[in-house]
Formats: C-alpha cells, sequence, structure tokens
C-alpha cells in the first residue's frame, strides 16, 4: 500500500528503487492516492492551472530514420508535404486570437540551409503579428548550436526535444545505426546554453524496456535539470521496423504506466512543466484529462491545418485527424472543466523551474502578456 506521509511530501531525494516502487502502483486506492499527492505537489511547487500551446506541426518531411516512428525517412507509404507561410501564420494568428498563449512548431528533422531560414522567417513572422505576445516553443530536433542560437534570437525561448530512453543501449535498439545517444544529449546542452528553457522526455512501454529504466528516466530529467517534460505511451506504427516486435505491456498497462510516469516525475521533479500528450488520448479518449489529474499541467492543442493532420501520423489511431482547431479547442475545454482544472489563458506559463534556475522570483504570475512589452518579455514572463 502506498501511503503519502507528511515525509514523503517534503523529500526531495528519491533513490531509482524508491523511484520503482511507486511508478509500480497498482490498484484504484493506490493510483488514486498516488496521483492526488502528484496533485498537491503540483498545486504547491509548479506553474497553476493548465496552459495550452497550440501546436503547428508544419512539416513531415524528415531525414531521420527513427525505427519507431511513422514518418521516418524510409517509410515510402507517407504523402510529404510542408505548409505555406501564410498557412502557417494563418494558424499563429489564430492560436494568438484563442489566447492559447504559446505556440509549439514541429516538424520532421531537416537541417538544411533552406530550412534552418525558413523557420527563422517564420518565428520573426510570428512573433510580429502577435507584437511579441505569443510564448514559441520549437521541437525540430538535432540541430548544430549555432541553429539553436539563430533560432533563440528570431524568438523561439523553449525547446522539446526528446531523449526517448536515457539508457544508452535501449536507445541503440530504437535506432538505426550510427545515431549516437551521446550527440543527443549534448543538444540538450546547447540548448541550455544557448538560453532555452529545455524539454525533453520519453516514450513508455517501449519493447524491452524495464520499469528501472523508466525510473531512471526521471533521474536523468533531474540531474541535467530540465524545465519541461512531454512524455507518453509508445505505440506501434504499422509501417515501421518496431511494429514486428512483441510488446510487453497492453494498451491498458502503457496507458496506466503512462499516467504513473506523469505523478511520479511530479512528485521526484515538483516545479517542472509536464505536458499531458497526445498520445495518452490516443490510447484512451479522455487520456490528456487523466494526464492532468495525474499531475500534469500543460496541453498541446493541434492548430495544424486539418488537411494536413492526416500526414503527421509518427504512431497509428492518432486523434483529432479530422477536427479543426475550433472543434479540437472545445471538446478540450469542456473535458478539462469535467476534470475539476481550470485552463489558463494569455499568459506563457514558463516552468517554475526554469524561472528558478534563472533566479527570477515568479512574481508576474497573474501579469497578462498584453501587460508586457519587448524582448524582456522572456524574463518577465517568469
Ligand atoms: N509512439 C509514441 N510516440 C512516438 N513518437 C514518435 N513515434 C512514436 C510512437 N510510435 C514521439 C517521439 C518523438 C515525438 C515527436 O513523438 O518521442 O520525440
Amino acid at each position: 500500500m502506498t501511503s503519502f506521509s507528511d515525509s514523503i511530501q517534503q523529500k526531495t531525494d528519491f533513490s531509482v528503487e524508491e523511484i520503482c516502487s511507486l511508478l509500480e502502483t497498482t490498484g484504484e486506492g493506490n493510483t488514486a492516492s498516488l496521483f492526488s499527492h502528484a496533485c498537491r505537489v503540483k498545486n504547491a511547487h509548479a506553474r497553476r492551472g493548465v496552459h495550452f500551446r497550440g501546436i503547428i506541426e508544419l512539416s513531415n518531411i524528415c531525414e531521420r530514420d527513427c525505427l519507431y516512428c511513422g514518418i521516418r525517412r524510409s517509410n515510402l507509404d507517407v504523402t510529404r508535404f510542408q505548409m505555406t507561410k501564410q498557412q502557417i501564420l494563418d494558424a499563429a494568428a489564430w492560436t494568438h486570437k484563442a489566447g492559447y498563449g504559446s505556440l509549439v512548431i514541429q516538424a520532421g528533422e531537416r537541417r538544411d540551409a533552406g530550412f534552418i531560414d525558413f523557420i527563422e522567417e517564420m518565428l520573426r513572422e510570428i512573433k510580429k503579428l502577435s507584437g511579441g505576445a505569443l510564448g514559441i516553443t520549437l521541437s525540430l530536433g538535432e540541430q548544430s548550436k549555432d541553429v539553436y542560437a539563430r533560432w533563440f534570437e528570431a524568438g523561439a525561448h523553449r525547446y522539446l526535444l526528446r531523449i526517448e530512453t536515457s539508457d544508452p543501449e535501449l536507445y541503440r535498439q530504437i535506432h538505426p545505426p550510427g545515431y549516437s545517444f551521446e550527440e543527443r544529449v549534448a543538444c540538450l546542452g546547447f540548448l541550455r546554453e544557448t538560453g532555452y528553457q529545455v524539454g525533453t522526455g520519453v516514450m513508455i512501454g517501449l519493447p524491452g524496456q524495464t520499469v528501472a529504466q523508466l525510473a531512471s528516466d526521471i533521474l536523468f530529467f533531474k540531474e541535467n535539470d530540465i524545465d519541461m517534460i512531454g512524455m507518453g505511451p509508445y505505440i506501434p506504427h504499422h509501417s515501421t521496423p518496431m511494429f514486428q516486435k512483441p510488446l510487453e505491456l497492453s494498451v491498458d498497462s502503457r496507458f496506466k504506466l503512462g499516467l504513473n510516469m506523469i505523478a511520479v516525475t511530479r512528485i521526484v521533479l515538483r516545479d517542472v512543466n509536464i505536458a499531458a500528450t497526445t498520445a495518452l488520448q490516443a490510447l484512451k479518449s479522455d487520456g490528456r484529462e487523466l494526464g492532468l489529474q495525474a499531475g500534469a499541467n500543460i496541453i498541446m492543442p493541434n492548430v495544424t491545418s486539418t488537411e494536413y493532420r492526416t500526414g503527421y501520423q509518427l504512431y497509428d489511431n492518432k486523434p483529432c485527424m479530422d477536427e479543426n482547431s475550433e472543434v479540437c479547442r472545445d471538446n478540450l475545454v469542456a473535458g478539462i472543466k469535467n476534470a475539476g482544472e481550470t485552463v489558463i489563458y494569455g499568459q506563457w506559463g514558463d516552468s517554475k523551474h526554469f524561472c528558478k534556475r534563472k533566479g527570477i522570483e515568479s512574481s508576474h504570475d497573474s501579469a497578462t502578456v498584453s501587460q508586457l512589452s519587448g524582448h524582456a518579455r522572456r524574463l518577465e514572463q517568469c
């Protein structure tokens, strides 16, 4: 029986064994007490309320060939697309008008000069159209330090780069030969040095993955002083090499482990932002709302043009494929209200962990984006 005494509430150092035993929590009563403890930690230490980041998946063209991913280069069944400048700006304007406060720009990985310039230009345009008000997160894979710096300078201030697993051997098993775990870790360092709020995360329930590896993932987040976490269950995609690999965990077990990972990450890391990801929703229709109740505080509603959504299937059964941005939002807002949570509009909702490591007081929690101006807003938002 997991019990959360006052002492565990104050606890900040957890061993791998302790984390494993929390991750292995099962049964309704024990799980409910794990989640309610995680939410107490969230309310005490993290950004209050739920913050939305509208996500634009602007292209499925990808140089990489990750063995689990539906848009891997070798998947010739995918019709490749790239949203136009105008389509991206329209989606950004919609996000701003909807009061989401922040935008995530994600795409398959490309390192060519044309793409790098295109993103830089987009960043400047998006900053312009929102008068600097929209916060911008990038999720564009491994790049050079110089490219990260150029995009930061152009207005991005958060970056998501999942480590996928913190176990170098498992990392090797899920990627083609030559993909370097060390280079990926180095990218997290470059991002941090550049000044970004740094996000990472893992897939949960990968073939061969152990609970001890997941516990080490949580300690990896802590040791690397990560500000934001985005993680979700692994979901096989029918035209990837990993589809053939037998899975140890059922859909239900992967879903539950996904929620436990959120709760335990919240308990161990406390003040970071944690997203309730779409992969949770792919396994259960109210998966993201349940993610909030397990300790997450961020949701990334899809604002990609509907015509392109089917082209961005990283895994099978991705939800929200034919819904436009309005419908996506309305369903989500109703679900979040049902879950007893409150959406905060018009704020960046920066990770408190980031604000603390930058030595910034959380004195601007109640300031709205429109009250602040200029480049300094990156820090002001804390
Ligand atoms: N199942 C779950 N998540 C996946 N991702 C890619 N493919 C899958 C899959 N089959 C995740 C990876 C990547 C992010 C953009 O999507 O973690 O970093």
